[in-house]
Order: structure tokens, then sequence, then C-alpha cells
């Protein structure tokens, strides 16, 4: 019996040994981890936790409502043989960075639990530990320190926000504190949690004491500080203890309150030694997240839209002010081609802009052949000049560089009888061409305006002097200059009578720059209607046959006073011819002047007029001729075949309505400007 006795103490004994053997073999944990790359196989994930390529261990990231634990993956034995709890600490380095949004949630805990992940936790206030239901429950047997980011989501506890709390079985702390250190002086220095800065925890249990030592603060610091900031007796712990426990964290966030966790380091060990968890080596911890992910966020993209919007808008702004600076430049500067530098007649925009105010409305002196014409004056040195400045927009530039060497000589041309062309000027698609100003205005209005400013008709021998004068001019233009000139668009708007009533051509070649200008491939007429020879509809080449044939026209309007076509049938030509033919040729003459005209002069000036008008080229006088006629160095020949010309060939020729004109010449009108119009053919 006492054998058997023995036997059984000594199973017993062999029992207790073998239990006491593994029981010193595993009591002790000892783990570090200096980031968790290459751990993943030690850490027990749950939820939305997640170990990054970079090595840190994410507990959260900023989406709402998530939850994650992370476990060591193996227990810890934290039972002592006699019903103690046994020392223990820890260390760990963690960074929470709160979404832009919000002021970041809910927080994470570490803790001490049965289980090596939390089944049916909860996020936001659960913290990713315990849910409604469990909360409270002592047969959870977990313990947490809690590192809570939210301010009282209980009525009574946890009712400071950034906060850290000692909690047994429940969400509730049993001990809680603001976040803070103390510093070398001994005084409590405050901190976020929330921060984005790494934040170190040293978290010792002191067995025999059964005292819970927390320390907290950023990393910065550079060195633990010598007082924890909880030091508490913590006898519970042992209610929650159980044989073999899982060490790590939890973390959770709320639905509209949520941050990152994230863990940079951790280590552990349940040595009875005190605060025996080896030191993290800040250096070798793998950096920490950065706030970039932070504008990734909703109220990041908001931030970066805000930021790109005004960023383009000012953008924007600088640009149209620079625009607007530069285009107001461009309107009184201008940007030259090679060709416009060196050129003698060339004006600059500027002075024309400040010459005719900025080529305002009330400058306009005259609307009509080709352009626009506004008066300005030139400040020069001595004095202020007159002048015209014509605006022309031609349908094209095409033409514009040879007519503009056309000018430079035209701008030589000088003749009493001429109006002086100054120079030019290119802006844009804008020909500027400056003239003398010549006050009294055109023939044309001298001719037919109503109420003349004398409120008398012009005289007969202003009209004589006129015709000769005009007749002077463009013999210059023909015979006696270098070259010969075609004005192509002799008509009394563009004869301007000067103070002296001498007339003075205007616009000499101008309607070249027309003929050149427009579609290349089309030979193009430029005239007046009742001023254009009928060859011109035929061939359309300009001639100062042509030019005598205006001529004739507008010296049977002088002595008539009247438009050389109506929108009738009506031809002025034929007309004076009718009379001549009836023996009334003085019928012709301006009823207006009554008695008041040399009948001699009359009868003369309606010969050469028709002469000029013969509608074939042929016999139509030169220029030189005209004016011999009139100072009659030569007696007006006899008119042949004058007759033979009908009335309606006449308004077919000479387009007396356009429709025909059109019809007759095969062609389509591309242009009516003012009473000058150019046909395309
Ligand atoms: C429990 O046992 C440990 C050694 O295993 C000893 O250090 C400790 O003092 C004991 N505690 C009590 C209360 O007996
Ligand atoms: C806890 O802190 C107190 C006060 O600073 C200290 O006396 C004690 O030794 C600490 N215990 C541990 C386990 O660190
Ligand atoms: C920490 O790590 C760095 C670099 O790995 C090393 O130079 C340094 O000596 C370490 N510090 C400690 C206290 O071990």
């Amino acid at each position: 019996m006492g054998k058997a006795i023995s036997m059984v103490s000594l199973f017993f004994l062999l029992i207790f040994l073998v239990r006491a053997q593994r029981a010193a073999a595993e009591t002790t944990t000892d783990f570090i981890f200096q980031g968790f790359k290459g751990k993943e196989s030690e850490i027990q994930l749950a939820g939305d936790s997640t170990i990054t390529p970079n090595g840190l261990l994410r507990l959260t990231d900023r989406d709402s409502a998530l939850a994650g634990t992370a476990f060591y993956h193996k227990p810890v034995r934290l039972l002592n043989s006699n019903s103690t709890v046994v020392s223990f600490s820890t260390s760990f380095v963690f960074v929470i960075i709160h979404s832009s949004s919000n002021n970041g949630g809910f927080g994470f805990t570490f803790t001490l639990s049965p289980t090596p992940n939390r089944r049916d936790a909860e996020s936001a206030q659960y913290l990713g530990l315990l849910n409604e239901r469990n909360d409270g429950d002592p047969r959870n047997h977990v313990f947490a320190v809690e590192f809570d980011t939210v301010q009282g989501f209980k009525d009574d506890t946890n009712r400071i926000g950034n906060h850290i709390g000692l909690n047994f079985n429940s969400l509730s702390s049993e001990v809680q504190e603001p976040v803070a250190y103390y510093n070398t002086d001994g005084k409590k220095e405050e901190f976020q949690l929330a921060s984005g800065e790494p934040i170190q925890v040293y978290l010792d249990y002191d067995g025999p004491t059964k005292t819970l030592n927390l320390t907290v603060y950023p990393t910065r610091l550079g060195s633990k500080p010598t007082t924890p900031l909880i030091s508490q007796h913590v006898p519970k712990l042992l209610e929650i203890v159980q044989e073999e426990m899982f060490v790590g964290f939890t973390a959770a966030t709320g639905k509209d309150k949520s941050s990152a966790h994230y863990v940079m380091g951790w280590s552990f060990s349940d040595r009875p030694v005190a605060a025996a968890a080896a030191t993290l080596n800040l250096s070798e911890l793998p950096p920490p997240p950065t706030n970039k992910a932070k504008k990734r966020g909703d109220n990041g993209k908001v931030i970066a839209l805000i930021v790109a919007l005004t960023t383009v808008i000012s953008i924007m702004l600088v640009l149209s002010l620079i625009f607007m600076i530069y285009k107001r430049r461009l309107q009184q500067e201008e940007i030259l081609e090679d060709w416009e530098i060196d050129h003698p007649h060339r004006f600059r925009y500027r002075d024309l802009y400040e010459a005719t105010d900025g080529f305002k409305e009330n400058r306009v002196v005259g609307n009509g052949g080709f352009g626009t014409v506004y008066r300005g004056s030139i400040e020069s040195s001595s004095s202020s000049d007159q002048i015209a400045v014509k605006k022309i927009t031609p349908n094209s530039m095409q033409g514009v560089r040879e007519f503009v060497a056309e000018i430079e000589s035209l701008g030589r041309l000088r003749h009493k009888n001429l109006v002086n062309l100054q120079g030019w000027c290119k802006h844009g698609n804008d020909l500027l061409l400056i003239y003398d100003y010549v006050p009294n205005g055109c023939l044309d209005s001298l001719l037919y305006s109503k109420p003349r400013r004398s409120g008398a008709v012009l005289s007969w021998n202003a009209r004589f002097q006129i015709a000769k004068g005009v007749a002077a001019g463009l013999l210059y233009l023909h015979e006696e200059w270098e070259k010969i000139v075609i004005h192509r668009d002799v008509k009394p708007s563009n004869v301007l009578i000067d103070e002296d009533m001498n007339p003075r051509l205007g616009d000499f070649g101008l309607a070249r720059l027309y003929e050149r200008g427009s579609l290349s491939h089309t030979n193009v007429v430029v005239g007046t209607i009742g001023y254009m020879a009928p060859e011109l509809t035929r061939n359309g080449n300009s001639s100062s046959a042509s030019d005598v044939f205006a001529f004739g026209v507008l010296l049977l309007e002088i002595v008539s006073g009247r438009k050389p076509t109506d929108s009738g049938s009506f031809f002025l030509g034929d007309w004076v011819m009718e009379l001549r033919a009836s023996g009334e040729i003085l019928g012709a003459v301006d009823p207006r002047l009554g008695s008041g005209y040399d009948e001699e002069e009359a009868r003369l000036a309606l010969a050469v007029g028709l002469l000029c008008c013969h509608r074939k080229m042929e016999y139509r006088p030169a220029m030189g001729m005209v004016q011999r006629y009139l100072n009659r160095d030569e007696d007006v020949p006899e008119i042949e075949e004058y007759s033979g010309s009908s009335r309606s060939d006449f308004r077919l020729k000479c387009g007396g309505d356009v429709s025909s004109f059109d019809r007759a010449s095969g062609s389509s009108l591309t242009r009516i400007s003012s009473s000058s119009f150019i046909s395309a053919r």
C-alpha cells in the first residue's frame, strides 16, 4: 500500500516536474519588431489591418467605419503557478493621421485578449475591441489601454478627447488621462495623439507590486521622460488574465470620424525583470507614414481642386491682363513685317491713333471710296498739320505689299490738283492712307447738296475752273509724271475742293488695290457705275482711255448738274448727245445757273465731255489734248459714230442697272463699296 502511495506520489511528482519544465520553457516571450517587413507570419491580422510594403503595421486607413486588429501570433503566459500576473513590459511607436475632413477617430488600443482576433468587435467607439452586446461583460477577459481621440461618446465617461484610458472588459475606462508627458522640469505637457507624428509608448507592469506604469511622448523628444503619465495599481488584471493571452492592437474608425492608425515598431517581453522590453532603435524603424495620403481624402480633393482652380483663375486673370495690355499696345503699336520697315512714307500707328483721337466717330469726315476718312491733326514742333486718314479694309491683304510699293512712289507725286498722299500705315487688316486735309469737301457735295454753305449754286466760273483743274491733275498722272498712273475711279466724290476752290483729285491708284487683292484667279473690274468705260466690262483693262471716259462723264456732270445715270434708262452722255443732235445742246446746262454762264465755254465743255465719253476708246482724246481743247489751244473735232450707240447699248455697257450689267458681262458682282464697286469675271 505504501508502495502504491509512493508510486502515485512519484507519478504526480513527475507530472508536476514535466509541467513545471514546460511552464519554464514557455513562460517567457520576447520579441522586437523594428518595422514589420518580413514579419507577416508573426503577426495575425484581422479586419482592415494590413502590413504596408514599407513595413508599417496599418490598423486602419482613413475610410469610415473600419475595424482592424493585429496580434502576436503566439499566446503569452502571464499567469504564475501561484496565480499572480507576471511582470511584462512593452513598447511601441505609433502614428495617427486624422482625415483632413474631420477631427479623426476613433482610436486604437493595446490589448490583452484571450483570442488572437476580436470576433464581432465593432468599429467606432468599440475600437475594434468589443461590441454593443459584450461591452462590460466580465467574460470578455480583455484588458486594453485605449488611445482615444474622440470626445465623449458616452455620457460621463471618455469625456476628454485625446486621452489614454485603462479598460477592463469594457470601453469605459477605469483610469483615464489626457495625453501628456512630464518634461524634465516635472511639468505636464499635453500633446495630440492624431498629430501625424511618431509617438512612443512604454507600458510596464510590475507583477509583485501589481503596478502598471504608462509613459507616452512624441519621439521627437529624443528620450523617455522619467516620470510615467500613469502609474496605477491594477489588481483587477488578475480577473482578466487567463492562462494563455494574446497581445496586440485593435483600432477602429467612425462613420464621420476617421484616422489612419499605424504602428511603426513594437517590442514585448514578459521576463520577470521590470521594463525588460527591448528598446526600439528609432532609426531602424520604417519611415513614418507621410501626410501625403491625406491629400487624397475627400477634403484633400476639394482643397486640391480649389487650389487648382484658384491657380488657373489667377493665371487666366494675369493672362487676360497681359492680353489687354498687349491689345492696348497693339492698338497703338504695330508689328512690322520686314518689308514695312524701310519706307519713308510709313506712319506709326500710334501717331495716327493719337491724331484721330483713337479713330473716334466724331472725327469721321467721309465714308466711301473704299473706306472711312477721319480728320486728324498731327502735332509737330512748329505747327499742327491737318491730315485726312483713310482707313481701308481690303478684302485681302495679298496685294497690299505691292500697293504699298506703289504708294511709295505715289507719295512722291506732287501736283496742285492732286490730294497729296503723305504716307501709309498697315495695321492688322487695315491699311491707312494719310492725305493732306482738304477743307471744302468734295465736288459731289458742292454740286448736289441742297443748301450749300454759300447758299448759292456753284458758279459757272468755279465749275469751269474745277473742270480744268481735274483735267490738269489727270494729265499729270497720265503723262507728266515719271510713270503712267491710272486713276481708275474718277468721279465727283473723288474730287476735293480746297480753300481756293481749286480741285484736287484724290484716291488715285486705290482701285488697283482691289484689282490685285481680290480673288487671285479672276480678273476684277473696279469702278463706279456710270463712270465706267464700256470696254471695262468686256476686258476689265483699265487704261488712261477709261480714265478719260470717266472724266468725260464728270465734265458733262459739272456742266449739267445731273448725275450720269438714274435708276431707269437715263444716261447723261446719250441725253446730251440727243440734245446736241436736235441743236439744243445748251439745254444740257444746269438750269440752276439761269443765264449765269458763258455760252461758249459751256458748248466747249459739253463737246469735250461727249468726245471723252465716246464708247469707242480710240476716239477719246488723251488728257493732253483735252487740256488743249479746254484751253482753246485746239479745236474740238466733230464727233463721229457716237450716234451709232443706242441708249440701251449704253445702259448695258455703262451699267445703268446692275442686273443687266451683270447679265451682259456674264459675271457676278462681288462687292459694291459705297458707290464704287468691284466685279469679278
Ligand atoms: C508566486 O510565485 C513566484 C515565483 O513563481 C514568486 O516570485 C512570487 O513571490 C509568488 N507569489 C506569491 C503571492 O506567492
Ligand atoms: C512605475 O513608476 C513609479 C513612479 O515613477 C516607479 O517608482 C516604479 O518603479 C515604476 N515601476 C515600473 C515597473 O516601471
Ligand atoms: C540604431 O541604429 C543605427 C543604424 O542602424 C545605429 O547606427 C545605432 O548605433 C543604433 N542605436 C542603438 C542605440 O543601437
